[in-house]
């Protein structure tokens, strides 16, 4: 069944399918399941993990150095905690004015492409800030985490080996510049931390290219999702633009709606259940977002929901997405500027979808200032 998921640029009518046949169903030798609680217990039960029993990752392409995204406890949790203080609520809230700005300057034309005029660059500008990276740089990090972002879902090209090279070589010589002269940065907390031998250089590496990717085409599609959604829903984009406050609510229910990772895979260390171990678990976060015992007429697109308990656009249990406030932040600041800045904006072309099952969103989305 899931196969028919690559080339559909509507996955819901197969999600039904699945959810029809039962919480947690066997598909083409993998468990899937469609179902919002089946998910967030899966993610968060401590008998199943990213990796295999005998420790090995399934379909890691050695392209990018492993990441405490591919990595069980306990060398998950020393990785993660050593990341996290720099996506701290407190931090975030720290960078919002400088968010703030970024939106407000790349708004400035009246026919532009949503995505690559909008959308991309806002969150490439935000962590290459995170990250420190300088300035003369950042067109070069970005090309490059584009490439070996994509890699998550499309066959490996020559162009995503030589772009995950070069992005190694850049982060040794900002690891090289922040021994030398520590800053008050990622890097450089997590270079002290290499230091003090909390992790190897191997792991600094995958940590920092983790950092680089996880938020480009996640968060480039929650802003093209949403901005979507909203010129669809006229009624609801007029609702928001006399109440910019709404913007929380609005990122929620474009998370729930239209979430821009729509799969992820749990394996199980043990016998649980019908689950044998070693066996994989296919949990399709984008299906349990529109589960109707769950959320009522969940196909509806209704930025009023009252979104309890959480959707799962951010995964559950220990791998919960690192940089959820930051992307909320990003959102919330992407959708209130577009709204104060060009509250006419309409659509001005087809717009075209990304063909790929993991990642969902749009590749362009043309629109006009009024
Ligand atoms: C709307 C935007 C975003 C979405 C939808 C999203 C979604 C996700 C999901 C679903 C996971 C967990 C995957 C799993 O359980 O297997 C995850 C993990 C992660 N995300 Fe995000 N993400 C977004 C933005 C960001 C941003 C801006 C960052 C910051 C750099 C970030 C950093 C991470 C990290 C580091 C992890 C790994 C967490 C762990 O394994 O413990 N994400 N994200």
């Amino acid at each position: 069944m899931l196969e028919q998921l690559t080339g559909s640029e509507d996955p819901h009518p197969i999600y039904e399918q699945v959810r029809a046949r039962g919480p947690l169903v066997r598909d083409n030798g993998v468990w899937v399941t469609a179902d919002h609680a089946m998910c967030n217990k899966i993610l968060r039960d401590r008998r199943f993990g990213v990796r295999y029993t005998d420790g090995t990752y399934p379909g890691m392409s050695g392209l990018l150095p492993e990441s405490f995204l591919e990595t069980d406890p306990p060398d998950h949790t020393r990785l993660r905690r050593l990341a996290a203080p720099a996506f701290s609520p407190k931090k975030i809230d720290e960078y919002r004015t400088r968010v703030e700005k970024v939106a407000e300057s790349l708004l400035h034309d009246d026919e532009f492409d949503l995505i690559a005029d909008f959308a991309a660059p806002l969150p490439i500008a935000v962590i290459s800030e995170l990250l420190g990276i300088p300035d003369s740089d950042t067109g070069d990090f970005a090309d490059y985490g584009r490439l070996i972002a994509a890699s998550f879902d499309q066959p490996m090209t020559p162009e995503m080996h030589l772009a995950a090279e070069k992005v190694g070589a850049l982060f040794e010589r900002l690891i090289a510049e922040r021994r030398a002269r520590p800053g008050d940065d990622v890097i450089s907390s997590l270079v002290a931390a290499e230091a003090e031998r909390k992790l190897t250089a191997k792991e600094l590496m995958g940590t920092l290219v983790l950092l680089l990717i996880a938020g480009f085409e996640t968060t480039v599609n929650l802003i093209g999702n949403g901005v979507r959604a909203l010129l669809d829903h006229p009624a609801q984009w007029a609702l928001f633009k006399a109440n910019p406050d709404m913007a929380p609510d609005v990122v929620e229910e474009v998370l729930r709606w239209a979430p821009p990772v729509h799969l992820t895979n749990r394996i199980a260390h043990e016998q649980v259940d019908l689950v044998g171990a070693d066996q994989e678990i296919t949990l399709l976060l984008g299906a349990a977002n529109r589960d109707p015992r769950v959320f009522p007429e969940p196909h509806r697109f209704d930025v009023l929901r009252v979104q309890q308990p959480e959707h799962l656009a951010f995964s559950s249990g220990v791998h919960y997405c690192l940089g959820a406030t930051l992307a909320r932040m990003e959102g919330d600041v992407a959708f209130r500027a577009l709204a104060r800045k060009m509250p006419d904006l309409r659509q001005a072309g087809p717009a075209t979808f990304r063909d790929s099952v993991v990642i969902r969103g749009l590749r362009s989305f043309p629109v006009s200032r009024s």
